[in-house]
This record gives structure tokens, C-alpha cells and sequence, in this order.
């Protein structure tokens, strides 16, 4: 079949002959993809920056697919099924897992106290092939696959995978208030739902703050909140404490993770010299512009090591700080009921079709955010709709 082949750091090639998957467990199915995503999460790995990233992995943990083929413990699904699958990898019956938290499950990555499993994402994520390819073997088949209901669009679906609920979650984690002022830092795909989400959970006041203007104003326009260039702001959080009354806003989400750029001390000892892991110049934004007593909501990716970060301020000004990986599955049915409703329109967002056969130049293109690029759907030969 054809698949995304990771090479090593920046090279990206397609394999033409990636063997299909096979089943290897009787819970397991096999998925023929149909629409697979680029996320901001597949950057790290794609700039080498996710330990255990080894050549020949698949990445992609953001498809939906056909099933073509069930092994002989699954209940839920049948061959013939459109499903969308989320990106965490849940066993649906660990002690997490019970209680919705399927990004923190204790069984699909058992190697790892640092994450649970994911598709697509490395050894450290689990060592799972993703859905950048024309089949996948989805494992614990009867707990993540959603079948997709019939009045939504494949291309809602897919971003239901994971920016959507991501967004949402980290909206959620910010425990907002009605009427609270929400900063979102970042605008790709991840903070535009950031965004979104602060509004249908109460805001009175969304502020998004990224550097790159084309996403800004996408974002100004489709989730109607005030965008500031930080790169127009001179110190931005003396700028944000500024237009919140000098306190603060209530809650900061961090959706930009550990490349972020935008501190030179940041990005030198986070991204150039390894001393850190990643560059934690939004959460230090974050936690240095919100109000006293306030939330910062981090669902920006970050390695397990240590990174710097303002911890006195986060002490003093009784700062509640929470992050996760998002569990997907946990707000599929409020989402579609937001999408019926009218109120989220998830597949707006996306910039660029791509066909499977040119990732690389895909890769580059949301790597480098060319041409405008938001999100990058890859379509595989075989998919006729
Ligand atoms: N926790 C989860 O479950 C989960 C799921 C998906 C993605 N993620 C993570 O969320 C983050 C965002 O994902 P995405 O797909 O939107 O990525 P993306 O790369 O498309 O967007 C990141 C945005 O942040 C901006 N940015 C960089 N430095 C900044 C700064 N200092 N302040 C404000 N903005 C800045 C960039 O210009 C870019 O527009 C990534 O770290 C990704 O790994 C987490
Ligand atoms: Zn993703
Ligand atoms: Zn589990």
C-alpha cells in the first residue's frame, strides 16, 4: 500500500510498498482511510523533536476510514462501517480510561509513564503506524472508532478526530466562567477551536494572539474575537495586562506548545540547544498575564523534561494551571450536537487537499505555513468520495 515513511528529521518520502496491516489481536480492525489530517502535533515529530522517532514510522493520527476487515472479538463495528477514529489509542477498561480520560490510558503504552497511546506518534507515543497511509490497524476496535453518523460530512469528521475536541478541552480546562476574558495563544488549528469553544462555554471577551497575520485574520472573522501580532506588541504581557484592566484575563490557553517562537532565550535553550524541553515562551506568557487566581489551560505539546517556567508566579498569584492531552472520544456527542446546531463548522478551516502521493510537499508547506496553510487534508488514490 501506499504510506507516509518518515526518514528522519525534515524527510519525508512515500512508500509505495508499506505492507497492509493485518489483524493481531481479535479486538483489532482494519481501517482503509478515506481523509487523513497534518496537525501541529505531527511538526514536532516531522523537525525531530520527539524522542524514539524511528525511520520507516507512519505518522497521522487524525483519519477516518472504511472498515474492511474485524477480528473476531469486535462487537462495535462491522465491515463496511465510515468511521472517524480519535488520535488516542484507549483501552477503554484501565482505571483512566473508565472515567473518559482516554488520552491518559494505562494499557495501550504501557512502556511510558510519561503518555498514553497514540497513533502515528512515535515509540514514545506507543509505536502505533498512523492513518497517513491507505489502511490502518486500529487496536481496541470496540472503544475509540466512532461510527460517522450520516448527515455529517467526512470533513467534519476527520477534524472531529482530534483539533476540534482538542480545542474544546483546552476551552473546558480553562474552567470558564460566564462573562470571563479568555487570551488563546496561537492560531492554528488548535486555538481557533480554542477560541470557538470559550464562546459556547461563556465568555463575555476572546483574545487570540499569534504572529502570523493571514491566521489571525481567519480566526478574527470565524470565531469573532479581538487578534493581536505579538510582534506589534512590544512586551506582550504588559500588553495584555494592559487591555484587561491591568488584572489580567481569567483564563490563558496555551495552543502553541514547545516550538513556539517569540523569546530568543526561549527558543535557544529550548529549540538550539536542547536545555529545555521545547520553548515555553507562550506558557510564560501565559502564566505571567493572567489575572491573579486565574486558569492557564495548556494543551500545547511539551516533552517529559524540564522546562523554564515562571513557577514563583504561578505560586504567588494562586495560578491554577492544568493540561492534557485531549480525550477525544469524551466530547464526540456534544460536538456533533454543536455541529447540527450550526454552531461549529469544523471543515472551514481547512486550506488544502492534498492528494496522499504528495506528502512531502505537504509536510513543507504546513512546516514552513505557506501559502496561507491552515489545515492539510490528504486524500489516498483509492477514495472516490
Ligand atoms: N493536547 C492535545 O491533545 C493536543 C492535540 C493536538 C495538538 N496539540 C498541540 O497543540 C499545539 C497547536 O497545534 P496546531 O495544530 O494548532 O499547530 P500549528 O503549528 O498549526 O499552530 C501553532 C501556532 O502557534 C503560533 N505561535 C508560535 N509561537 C507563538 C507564541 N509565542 N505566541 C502565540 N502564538 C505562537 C504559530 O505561529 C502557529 O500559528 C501543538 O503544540 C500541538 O502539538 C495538542
Ligand atoms: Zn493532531
Ligand atoms: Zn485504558
Amino acid at each position: 500500500m501506499l504510506a507516509m515513511n518518515y526518514r528522519g528529521p525534515f524527510r519525508i518520502r512515500v512508500d509505495k510498498n508499506k505492507p497492509v496491516p493485518e489483524i493481531k489481536h481479535p479486538n483489532d480492525a482494519i481501517v482503509r482511510v478515506t481523509r487523513s489530517c497534518i496537525c501541529g502535533s505531527d511538526l514536532h515529530l516531522y523537525r525531530g523533536r520527539v524522542p524514539d522517532t524511528r525511520v520507516g514510522m507512519t505518522f497521522g493520527h487524525e483519519f477516518t476510514g472504511e472498515v474492511v476487515e474485524i477480528g473476531s472479538s469486535v462487537q462495535n463495528l462491522k465491515v463496511g462501517d465510515r468511521v472517524l477514529v480519535p488520535f488516542n489509542v484507549g483501552c477503554g477498561s484501565c482505571i483512566n480510561c473508565k472515567q473518559g480520560l482516554y488520552g491518559n490510558c494505562m494499557e495501550s503504552n504501557p512502556m511510558s509513564a510519561a503518555c498514553g497511546g497514540f497513533f502515528g506518534y512515535a515509540h514514545t507515543g506507543g509505536g502505533y503506524d498512523g492513518g497517513q497511509a491507505e489502511f490502518v490497524r486500529v487496536p481496541y476496535a470496540d472503544v475509540g472508532p466512532m461510527i460517522i453518523p450520516p448527515d455529517i460530512d467526512i470533513e467534519d469528521a476527520v477534524l472531529l478526530t482530534d483539533v476540534v475536541p482538542t480545542g474544546y478541552q483546552a476551552a473546558e480546562m480553562g474552567e470558564i466562567k460566564m462573562g470571563d476574558t479568555v487570551v488563546v495563544f496561537g492560531a492554528g488549528p488548535v486555538g481557533i477551536f480554542a477560541a470557538k469553544s470559550s464562546w459556547l462555554l461563556g465568555a463575555g471577551r476572546v483574545i487570540v494572539v499569534d504572529c502570523l497575520d493571514y491566521r489571525l485574520e481567519f480566526v478574527k472573522n470565524y470565531a469573532q474575537c479581538e487578534v493581536y501580532n505579538y510582534k506589534e506588541m512590544g512586551d506582550p504581557v504588559l500588553f495584555l495586562k494592559k487591555i484587561t484592566d491591568y488584572l489580567g484575563a481569567d483564563v490563558c490557553i496555551d495552543a502553541v506548545g514547545a516550538e513556539a517562537t517569540g523569546n530568543a532565550m526561549q527558543t535557544l535553550t529550548g529549540q538550539k540547544l536542547m536545555l529545555q524541553a521545547g520553548s515555553a515562551t507562550a506558557l510564560h506568557w501565559a502564566i505571567n498575564s493572567v489575572k491573579k487566581g486565574g486558569v492557564v489551560s495548556v494543551v500545547g505539546v511539551y516533552g517529559p523534561t524540564d522546562n523554564l517556567v515562571p513557577i514563583g508566579n504561578m505560586v504567588n498569584k494562586g495560578i491554577t494551571i492544568r493540561g492534557n492531552q485531549a480525550s477525544v472520544k469524551r466530547h464526540l456527542p456534544h460536538l456533533i450536537e454543536h455541529i447540527r446546531a450550526g454552531r461549529l463548522n469544523p471543515k472551514a478551516i481547512i486550506t488544502h487537499r492534498v492528494p496522499l502521493e504528495e506528502i512531502a510537499d505537504a509536510y513543507h508547506m504546513f512546516s514552513s505555513k505557506l501559502d496561507n496553510c491552515i489545515k492539510t487534508v490528504l486524500i489516498p488514490p483509492s477514495v472516490s468520495y
